[in-house]
């Protein structure tokens, strides 16, 4: 079992990769905010464990049982970064606690949380209770209660009639 702090080493280098081609320590320490000397120390133990391929002025590389990992941390964090933007979290913070998250939670949490996320956004039409929750953010009111509160009113008053 990964460490938390492995896993997020692994997951960075496969964003690097994907976005630059290659990884060098530089590019580690910049995303995760760590001294060189931690990069280094931590490549060791990932290349020790099969999980990397590090060599010293060569830059870094995932072996495919790290990739696999990698992957998995990636779509952990993309489902509920998602997910945090869907109940309007801002991205930047959606994305710093994505990291969080995603080491703890359960397997079956996360297919739930995937699940929701893919039935949000494969909604032919803007859900429209994501509106609603947009205005209860807002206002602290569910527009369906106002819209019962009002039907309830009308209906008194035909009453009377
Ligand atoms: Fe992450």
């Amino acid at each position: 079992m990964l460490s938390r702090k492995a896993e997020d080493y692994l997951e960075a280098i496969l964003n690097i990769t994907e976005k630059k081609g290659y990884t060098r320590v530089k590019d580690i320490t910049q995303a995760l905010d760590v001294k060189p000397s931690s990069v280094v120390e931590m490549l060791k133990r990932l290349n020790s464990s099969g999980h990397v391929i590090y060599k010293k002025y060569d830059g870094v590389t995932l072996t495919p049982v790290g990739k696999d990992v990698a992957a998995v941390v990636k779509d952990r964090h993309d489902t509920i970064k998602a997910f945090l933007m869907i109940i309007k979290v801002p991205g930047a913070i959606a994305d710093k606690d994505a990291c969080i998250i995603e080491h703890e939670l359960d397997a079956k949490t996360i297919e739930q949380v995937k699940n929701l996320v893919n039935f949000v956004i494969s909604a032919p039409d803007y859900p429209q209770w994501l509106d609603h929750f947009d205005t209860f953010c807002t206002t602290g009111k569910h527009p369906c209660e106002e819209e019962k509160r009002k039907k309830i009113g009308s209906s008194t008053e035909t009453k009377h009639f």
